[in-house]
């Protein structure tokens, strides 16, 4: 099994740089999920720190957030998420903690791809209530925009430069973010209720642009975290470094054009596929 959350000091990086789901698709998954079951429990399974189990927190009776990392679900139990209805507990994904058919709603948030998808499936199936729900969903990598809307291109190429040149030898599995999002779609064809659907247009996760938040999410990637622990932390403090200067020249160069760079933005695409256990006869 794939070990890539492990570090405190990579919990906290996660904690403070990943953006959550956005909204909408929280709000469609809960709006899904009342058409056959009542919200009484969750399980935000790979909840890392808890980005997403804290969205389902004031809609559940009760929600419980599990990971198979030590160190994220301390994160995560040191936020502000803990307390109330929520619970977490370190546990894989592959036997979730909780008796069978107990559960209305499972959730894996940017954490699918890292399972071993057969065994998480089935154990969904013994864990769902009839009428209960499996939502997993994810995200691509950010694209820049500036103030009018276009695409901001230079920053677009440096921040791929380092995730699919800089950083291709590091990622713990051999994948890309396009290669995530398929492997969440293929799980369309390994579910067999009869209720599915898969969705890559409706939702965007939008946040104003800024460089200590886009070098810090550079940082919390498993891939930037495998090439300091392979070739030590001076090395990784350099690519940010490196990246640093050149995201700077490109800003330098919008202002020099008028350009109002704090009103600039990332935007990245999100996925869903969600799943309806059949209800009972
Ligand atoms: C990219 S993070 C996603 C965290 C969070 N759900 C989010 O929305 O950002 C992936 C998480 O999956 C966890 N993970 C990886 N393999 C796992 C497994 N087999 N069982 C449980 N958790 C696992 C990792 O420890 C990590 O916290």
């Amino acid at each position: 099994m794939l070990r890539a959350f492990e570090g405190s000091q990579h919990a906290r990086l996660y904690a403070q740089f990943r953006p959550e789901p956005p909204a909408a698709l929280i709000a469609h998954v809960l709006q899904y999920v009342r058409r056959s079951s009542p919200l009484h429990r969750a399980v935000d399974v790979g909840c890392g720190s808890g980005q997403n189990t804290r969205l389902l927190a004031p809609h559940f009776g009760s929600v419980l957030g599990t990971d198979i990392s030590p160190a994220q679900v301390a994160e995560a139990a040191g936020s502000s998420t803990s307390g109330g209805g929520v619970t977490y507990q370190v546990a894989p994904a592959e036997e979730i903690p909780v008796p069978d058919g107990s559960v209305n709603l499972v959730t894996a948030s940017v954490c699918f791809h890292w399972f071993d998808r057969e065994r998480f499936l089935a154990e969904v199936d013994r864990v769902l209530a009839p009428g209960g729900v499996i939502a997993i969903y994810s995200y691509n990598e950010p694209s820049f925009r500036l103030p009018d809307g276009t695409v901001w291109t230079e920053l677009d190429d440096i921040f791929k430069e380092v995730l699919y040149v800089h950083l291709a030898d590091h990622w713990p599995m051999p994948t890309l973010l396009g290669d995530i999002m398929s492997k969440t779609h293929e799980a369309e064809a390994m579910i067999s209720y009869p209720e599915i659907q898969w969705d890559e247009e409706s939702y965007f996760i939008e946040r104003p642009f800024s460089l200590e938040l886009v070098l810090g999410e550079i940082a919390s990637w498993s891939g930037y975290q495998e090439l300091v622990a392979a070739r030590g932390a001076a090395d990784g403090d350099s690519l940010l470094r490196r990246t640093r200067e050149k995201m700077c020249a490109v800003i330098n160069d919008a202002q020099s054009r008028g350009i109002d760079v704090a009103s600039a933005t990332e935007r990245r695409q999100s996925y869903l596929l969600m799943a309806r256990k059949p209800a009972a006869e």
